[in-house]
């Protein structure tokens, strides 16, 4: 195929990742809101969407042919890698086989709540990269209630033993129900800070990424996220650590 077969008029390709309309995306375009590898777009333009870099709003437009973003609500007892030598569902399982997928970071064995898993290399960088910091919610049941000491102690940074914390968010949402949001991907960091407290975890649901969250995804449903929301995580990313990322409230977690 020639350069020129393979080059599409813009607004049909962010058309085709899910921006709105034709009209919309020229719209977009219009208005200046659409870069192709750092300059803006102008109508007319046409690009390969495999080989140039297309932002929106400053947020990478995922418009690459064949990429694909799940958000699945992991249930406990899956696990999250490709395959498992002990033969236990693996969070693969719950996803369509093709195209093939990965899940980006992880959840332990009995976590539950949401995980994105895509072939999209760059979302997963963006999501798992420690100095992108984007925000991971969870709520933790924990073993008893802990004071209000406690909970300052995990919102300052607690001792754990690679180092203390970072400054976390955190909300008593009822009787032994913590809300944490943390922008660290530590291994079994939530675990461990309630742990530190004396307060081991019980129950371990992740409620949001970045902007996005689902509460009436079930266990063990999936969805495609949606063009917005991939931005939303896009957008998180940019704002760095400590911008607040959105916030939604979900049901408290039952028994
Ligand atoms: N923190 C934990 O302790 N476990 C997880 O699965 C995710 C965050």
């Amino acid at each position: 195929m020639t350069d020129e077969v393979k080059r599409e008029r813009l607004q049909k390709v962010l058309a085709r990742a899910g921006y709105g309309s034709r009209r919309l995306c020229e719209e977009m375009v219009i208005e200046g809101r659409v870069t192709i590898d750092g300059e803006v777009a102008i109508i007319g333009d046409r690009v390969d969407p495999s080989a140039v870099r297309i932002e929106v709003d400053g947020a990478l437009a995922p418009v690459a042919p064949g990429l694909v973003h799940y958000l699945l609500n992991k249930p406990a007892g899956v696990v999250t890698t490709a395959s498992d030598p002990e033969g236990r569902p693996t969070v693969l399982d719950l996803v369509p086989d093709t195209p093939r997928v990965f899940p980006v970071g992880r959840l332990d064995l009995m976590t539950e709540g949401l995980i994105v898993i895509t072939n999209d290399g760059q979302l997963a960088y963006d999501l798992t990269h420690p100095s992108k910091g984007v925000e991971k919610e969870y709520l933790a049941q924990v073993h008893g209630d802990p004071t209000p000491a406690s909970i300052r102690a995990l919102r300052e940074g607690v001792a754990l033993e690679d180092g203390m914390t970072a400054p976390a968010k955190v909300a008593r949402v009822s009787e032994g129900v913590l809300r944490i949001t943390i922008h660290e991907g530590r291994n079994r960091q939530v675990r461990r800070m309630c742990d530190a407290i004396g307060h081991p975890v019980e129950r371990l649901v992740r409620t949001r990424i970045g902007g996005v969250g689902d509460a009436t995804l079930k266990p063990g449903q999936y969805r495609e996220l949606t063009v917005k929301e991939i931005t939303r995580i896009a957008t998180a990313v940019a704002a760095g650590p400590g911008d607040d990322q959105g916030h939604i409230d979900l049901a408290p977690v039952s028994k």
